[in-house]
């Protein structure tokens, strides 16, 4: 949450070079942003509420070094003062913050005994006083920081812009921070991808590292503040794997990418598959746990491997993990599944897994982060860059490895690919121009609905639960998901004449039933959509999708998430920045 982006180095664009570093981070936070940059011994900053994408005409001046903020709002509301970069009295210190200093308000009320005047409400601007206040008896502004980040409580990144020695400082404990070493200065940014248009060789900040950059060199020291030397990792991402395409979102441009996505995982060597497999089959039991859209998939993938595999997982969401793991032990293994590798609640439970020394394994889409660094195996779900905040290829990708995974235990890989083919095939039929008028039609007729219900048993379970998430974000409509069977204990009492049902009726064991529970549901006026293989004269709307066995999870899915886009774009909600969303949850 919140995007940082910062250059120092010999170009002297370095505010523009911001703004659109910025403005490729923004799905991390959008309430407001600012930029930062040093001219002569001075620092000056502009700053704006609202989004980046919505600032035209911005001017700003020549200077060799900036950096930037976009913000995800937690304390304090929306204002111009809250905005980030916090800036010195005087000008030389400028102070950018992504996390939560828990222990705030007692070092503020500290601060304003010695006479700090605080203009905003915020938790970071404490780190700018205290580094201040700290600075004011040293003459290393790595020093000044570590002694004021030693006090904070909770996870954060944070970076300093000196003027007077015309340099940052960084540091960073939980939340992401990437440096990135170019050929004219030097880059950070929370997020690799932002640094690609003009370099491949970063560096992922470890936790507890401290960093000093200037126009010409990157010196990284450990929690103690003695030197480091620092390992490059070159990316080999496309800088053109960020942009929209021809497409208007994000949104759509990922569900159309999800035909690439299958082939590249069907194309997998087994043996990328087996590391995980064999791990499953080395531990005396295996946990799944993921937060939102990872958390259903975690879900699918207990049906998966016991339907498949034979095998049981169990499975949690990621903020309540930590108050079920007491049993595990050093034979457990913990599947973390997460697109970014920096939710909070995924890592926090996974560091309470280590304090168990159980092994840690992660299908995880984002290279170096911080739980693909963390795993002792890590598969990475190889769905390229995903930047619309409502996640949809990160889903499927992370289905196909589920079903891959749960074929390889059971010795059947080359059954998973046979199946992942046909939901390749399948999900591009879907993808035809007359498919997509069908679905961009049927949410003009459900854009004034205030409720939508989607149901679904075994498999189609969690994609009942995954589709009405999509519709809920996308379209801000109220849709739940339910277990189809569960209906009739209480649900049902919410049916009323005209209430849409998205009702899933794969052609697997759950057919009859599932066929039973949309019945019922028209029984009591409500109206049908069925989403099947096969047409029903139960449903009042059909959408239909090719058959590819178990794999029939990922066009089914696909389905609802084209209905979340179109039922975003009739209710004029921006399905790539919903409100009050971030793409990245890396605060509690
Ligand atoms: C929903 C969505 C969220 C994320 C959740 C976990 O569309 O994007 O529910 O799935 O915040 O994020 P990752 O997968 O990055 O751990």
């Amino acid at each position: 949450m919140c995007g940082i982006f910062g250059y120092i180095g010999k170009k002297e664009n370095a505010p523009d070079m911001v703004l659109e570093g910025l403005k490729t981070l923004e799905y991390r936070g959008y309430d407001s942003w600012g930029i930062a940059w040093i001219k002569e011994n001075k620092i000056e900053v502009v700053k704006n509420t609202g989004k980046i994408a919505d600032a035209k005409g911005i001017q700003l001046p020549p200077a060799n070094s900036a950096f930037g903020h976009t913000r995800w709002a937690t304390h304090g509301g929306v204002t111009l003062a809250n905005a980030h970069p916090h800036l010195s009295r005087d000008c030389t210190l400028a102070l950018i913050h992504n996390g939560i200093i828990e222990n705030y308000s007692e070092i503020k009320k500290e601060l304003i005994e010695k006479g700090h005047t605080f203009l905003s409400e915020t938790d970071s601007e404490v780190a700018l006083h205290l580094t201040e206040e700290y600075y004011k008896n040293s003459d290393s502004l790595l020093e000044a920081l570590h002694k004021s980040f030693s006090r904070f409580e909770g996870l954060n990144a944070i970076i300093v812009m000196d003027a007077k020695t015309k340099k940052f400082a960084a540091v960073k404990n939980g939340s992401p921070l990437v440096v990135g070493k170019g050929k004219d200065g030097n880059y950070l940014a929370s997020d690799a991808h932002a640094v690609l248009p003009y370099t491949q060789d970063v560096y992922f900040m470890e936790d507890e590292d401290y960093i000093l950059v200037d126009d010409k060199s990157v010196s990284v020291y450990d929690g103690s503040l003695s030197k480091k030397s620092i390992q490059y990792t070159q990316l080999d991402w496309k800088p053109d794997l960020v942009s929209k395409g021809m497409y208007p979102h994000f949104m759509i441009k990922e569900i159309h990418d999800q035909v690439d996505v299958l082939e590249r995982i069907i194309q997998k060597k087994d043996s990328e598959i087996h590391v995980l497999s064999e791990e499953i089959k080395k531990s005396f039991g295996t946990y799944f746990v993921g937060c939102g859209t990872a958390a259903y998939a975690a879900l699918a993938g207990t049906y998966l491997f016991s339907k498949i595999a034979k095998y049981h997982v169990n499975f949690t969401v990621g903020s309540e993990f930590g108050f079920l793991a007491d049993f595990l032990t050093d034979k457990s293994l913990v599947v973390a599944l997460s697109q970014s590798g920096e939710t909070v609640d995924v890592i926090e439970s996974v560091k309470k897994a280590k304090e168990k020394k159980a092994r840690i394994a992660s299908l995880v889409n984002v290279l170096g982060s911080t739980l693909n660094r963390e795993s002792d195996v890590s598969i990475l779900l190889s769905a390229g860059i995903e930047k619309a905040v409502v996640s949809t290829k990160a889903f499927t990708a992370k289905l196909a490895h589920l079903i891959l995974i749960a074929y390889d235990l059971s010795g059947n890989i080359e059954v998973g690919r046979k199946y992942l083919r046909l939901a390749r095939d399948s999900t591009k039929e879907i993808l035809t121009t007359k498919n997509l008028k069908i679905i961009s039609r049927l949410a003009k007729t459900l854009s004034a609905k205030e409720h939508i219900y989607v149901i679904g048993r075994g498999l189609s379970y969690p994609i009942a639960l995954e589709t009405a998430l999509k519709i809920k974000e996308a379209s801000y409509i109220h849709a739940e998901g339910f277990a189809a069977g569960e209906l009739k204990h209480g649900v049902i009492a919410l049916i009323e004449k005209d209430t849409p049902c998205i009702s899933f009726v794969p052609l697997d064991e759950t057919h009859g039933s599932n066929l039973a529970g949309a019945m019922e549901l028209k029984a009591r006026g409500g109206k049908i959509i069925g989403i099947s293989p096969q047409k029903h004269d139960i449903f009042d709307i059909h959408l239909p999708y090719t058959d590819a066995s178990v794999a029939s999870v990922i066009p089914s899915v696909i389905i609802g998430q084209l209905l979340g886009y179109y039922l975003a774009l009739e209710k004029n909600v921006d399905p790539d920045m919903p409100r009050n969303l971030a793409k990245s949850v890396t605060v509690k």
